[in-house]
């Protein structure tokens, strides 16, 4: 914290001159949900964090303007991104006092696989564009505190090397593309790497309308050819290595065709357990568990998806519901804190995904960020646990939660 007062004065400076001050108010808006920034404010290593936002500072002051929108975006005006966050207010914590925590376990399982805590790294691709050790960094991390991490079809590294790092196979995720042979390469790849589950998403058929992103980019004035090339699909490719070896094109990426089928036809293909990532409604979990899902995922991509303004965690309860514990419910977007995922938990969610908070760590300081910020939420939730008394995560339930709606 040395440097802080210096620190201070060259972001003040920055911020008078700065164009992001003329971007728009939804942008302004954005900044004040996701960060609390002071001016000045940066942590210098990972150990002087007091919670996941001092890396989410340090990340933007890190990463260029159209990788740090790349990361933030969501779509239109951010109302979904907004609402995932907002939804954690309309639930508060009951407390029961006079219970012995001394011991207080994570311990959980899912799918079959024993984990040490219900929190997991959700995919997110081209991670290559946060820290140059993407996705090994996170692997590496994710084996130090171990977690269950998912890789993403559009990671940076190739699966292979990922399972490597992190010493234990990853679970892999698919972009669903319409031409079937891709998705079949793809498939038969992670399974042979060790993959032990496919988590197929379902929520970005029909495009994502990214405002903020395209904002951020403007304001970029590198140029980013060198590593993103001319955006053929060759330089496409070479930036996604599980595409090695397919045919795919652009026009491929349109899967606004894809129904319930695709579960089936995956199935015909991988032994891998799969899981439905991207539902919002009790119809279509109702839809994922008859189609044969292992699990269902809650999800809206981070408010990435569209501008539905409903939150993740305003979704799970009539998921949970309409599984009624058919298979498991996982659930992500929007959580910061421990006590976010506690709420997730008591209102069923078997497991919880974090994205930009690891990423947060990973671009701020690689793999030792990503490492405190799993130790960090791991801490949060156990002392939330404590405070309410629950010594497992088995024992929390809806009675600790009282609602405002
Ligand atoms: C930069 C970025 C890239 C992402 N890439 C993928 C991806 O490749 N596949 C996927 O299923 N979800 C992807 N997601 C969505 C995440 O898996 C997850 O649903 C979301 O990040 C959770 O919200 P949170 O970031 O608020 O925690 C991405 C999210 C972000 C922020």
């Amino acid at each position: 914290m040395a440097q802080l007062q210096k620190r201070r004065r060259e972001f003040l400076k920055f911020l008078a001159a700065s164009p992001l001050l003329t971007l728009s108010s939804r942008l302004l808006a954005e900044e004040t949900l996701e960060a609390l920034e002071i001016p000045g404010y940066l942590i210098d290593k990972p150990e002087e964090a007091l919670d996941i936002f001092d890396f989410h500072t340090v990340a933007k002051h890190r990463l260029p303007p159209a990788h740090y929108g790349y990361l933030t975006t969501g779509t239109d005006g951010n109302e979904t991104l907004s609402a995932n966050r907002r939804a954690f207010d309309d639930y508060y914590l009951r407390p029961m006092r006079m219970v012995d925590t001394r011991e207080v376990s994570l311990r959980t399982s899912l799918l079959g696989q024993e984990l040490d805590s219900p929190i997991i790294l959700a995919p997110v691709g081209s991670q290559g564009a946060f820290h140059s050790d993407a996705e090994l960094a996170s692997a590496r991390a994710a084996r130090k505190q171990r977690h269950l991490q998912i890789l993403s079809n559009v990671a940076s590294n190739p699966i292979e090397d990922v399972i490597a790092a992190r010493g234990a196979p990853v679970w892999f995720q698919l972009y669903p593309t319409n031409q079937w042979s891709t998705a079949k390469m793809m498939l038969e790849r992670a399974e042979a790497a060790g993959a032990p589950v496919v988590v197929l998403t379902v929520d970005l058929n029909a495009g994502s309308n990214r405002v903020l992103l395209e904002q951020y980019i403007r304001i970029d004035d590198r140029d980013c050819s060198a590593c993103h090339g001319n955006g053929t699909v060759e330089d496409f490719l070479r930036m996604n290595p599980m595409y090695e070896g397919s045919r795919v094109t652009f026009a491929d990426f349109d899967t606004s065709g894809m129904t319930w089928d695709y579960l089936k036809r995956i199935r015909e293909v991988t032994s891998m357990k799969i899981v439905v990532k991207g539902v919002v409604t009790r119809e279509d979990a109702a839809s994922a568990v008859a189609a044969g899902a292992d699990a269902v995922y809650v999800s809206n991509h981070g408010g990435r998806a569209e501008a539905s303004g409903w939150g993740a965690l305003e979704s799970l309860p009539q998921v949970v519901e309409a599984v009624n514990g058919a298979v498991p419910v996982m659930v992500d977007s929007g959580f910061r804190r421990g006590t976010d995922i506690f709420k997730a938990l008591a209102l069923g969610a078997d497991a919880v995904g974090i994205g930009r908070a690891y990423i947060w760590g990973l671009a701020a300081f690689g793999q030792s960020g990503v490492e405190k910020v799993l130790e960090m939420l791991k801490a949060e939730l156990r002392m939330v646990m404590s405070q309410v008394g629950a010594t497992s995560i088995d024992q929390i339930s809806a009675m600790h939660l009282g609602t405002r709606k």
